[in-house]
């Protein structure tokens, strides 16, 4: 079994996913698995990074898919023991002109944006090794003041919250968005806000999971919002290079920060997450 550090994203063959494996396969003293779920399409990232000179490895890998999950898992497992670093970075955004019905829009997007991240992170979570960092990849939609009610907010902000509660709260979202009340609920009117939201609540209660369950490992849980980017997700209007959107995971991932169960921006600032005083 190897004994290197690991690192693994999600989601990187292309986008702010690919930036981020390249950042790390330059500063990250040890294995970086490039993973994504259209396997030709993930060997081409790799090949245009050892173009580069730069040496991430390859493994298939669709979120969605419980199986792919297990499989990969069971493969770091035998092969690595454990891993250093996590980013699930891999997300779907529907286009503003999408014609899906909002109740599809809302039940896919929380399929792979929250559901996802969840089946990555928990198929992980016990591989985890000292110091390990994990990184949910949230938005700038992510901020929990892009909940309208304030029920709402504090039921996704309390310190009880569990991970059985939190998904029967993104299900009550999908159910309103299907029964077009999800305004009138107080969900605000963005599916893909409330799986960044569901996100960004997941990173806050995996922080207390991993401290409760792993007491001497000093595993931390952030969630990031990597910036307004120009990747297909923002059909290129964004301004950030893929470069620039990688800098709060890297960030996460790399420095000696010390951050535990927070919320920082794309300049690596700590946004406090239950105040409404984001910077969009
Ligand atoms: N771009 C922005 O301005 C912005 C702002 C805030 C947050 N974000 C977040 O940043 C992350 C990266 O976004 P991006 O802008 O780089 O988007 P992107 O260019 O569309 O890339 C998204 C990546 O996620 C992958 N993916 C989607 N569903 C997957 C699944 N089920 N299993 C595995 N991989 C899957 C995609 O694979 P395929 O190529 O196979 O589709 C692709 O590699 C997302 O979580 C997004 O929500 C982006």
């Amino acid at each position: 079994m190897s004994q290197q550090k690991l690192a693994i994203v999600t989601g990187g063959n292309k986008g702010i996913g690919f930036a981020i494996v390249q950042g790390l396969c330059k500063k990250f003293q040890g294995i970086v698995y490039l993973t994504s779920r259209d396997e030709k399409l993930g060997k081409e990232a790799v090949d245009k990074l050892k173009e580069l000179g730069l040496n991430p490895r390859f493994h298939q890998l669709n979120i969605d898919d419980p199986k792919s999950v297990e499989t990969f898992k069971n493969y770091v497992k035998t092969n690595y023991g454990g891993v250093d670093i996590l980013i699930n970075n891999a997300g779907i955004a529907f286009k503003g002109a999408s014609t899906e019905p909002f109740g599809v829009q809302a039940e896919v997007t929380i399929k792979t944006n929250y559901y996802g991240t969840l089946r990555m992170s928990e198929a992980f979570l016990p591989l985890l090794k000292n110091g390990a960092q994990l990184i949910q990849m949230s938005s700038s939609a992510g901020h929990l003041f892009k909940v309208p009610s304030p029920e709402l907010r504090s039921k996704l902000s309390s310190d009880q919250l569990t991970i059985e509660n939190l998904s029967l709260l993104m299900e009550e979202f999908i159910r309103s968005a299907k029964s077009g009340n999800n305004v009138e609920l107080g969900w605000g009117s963005s599916a893909y806000s409330i799986s960044k939201v569901g996100v960004s609540a997941l990173a806050r209660i995996q922080q207390r999971m991993v401290d409760a369950l792993y007491p001497d490992k000093n595993i931390s849980v952030n969630s990031c919002h990597p910036g307004y980017v120009s990747t297909d997700m923002s059909s290129h209007k964004g301004p950030l290079t893929i470069e620039e959107g990688a800098v709060s995971a890297l960030y996460l991932a790399l420095a000696p920060h010390g951050l535990k169960g927070k919320y920082i921006w794309s300049d690596c600032a700590v946004i406090e997450w239950t105040a409404p005083n984001a910077p969009y």
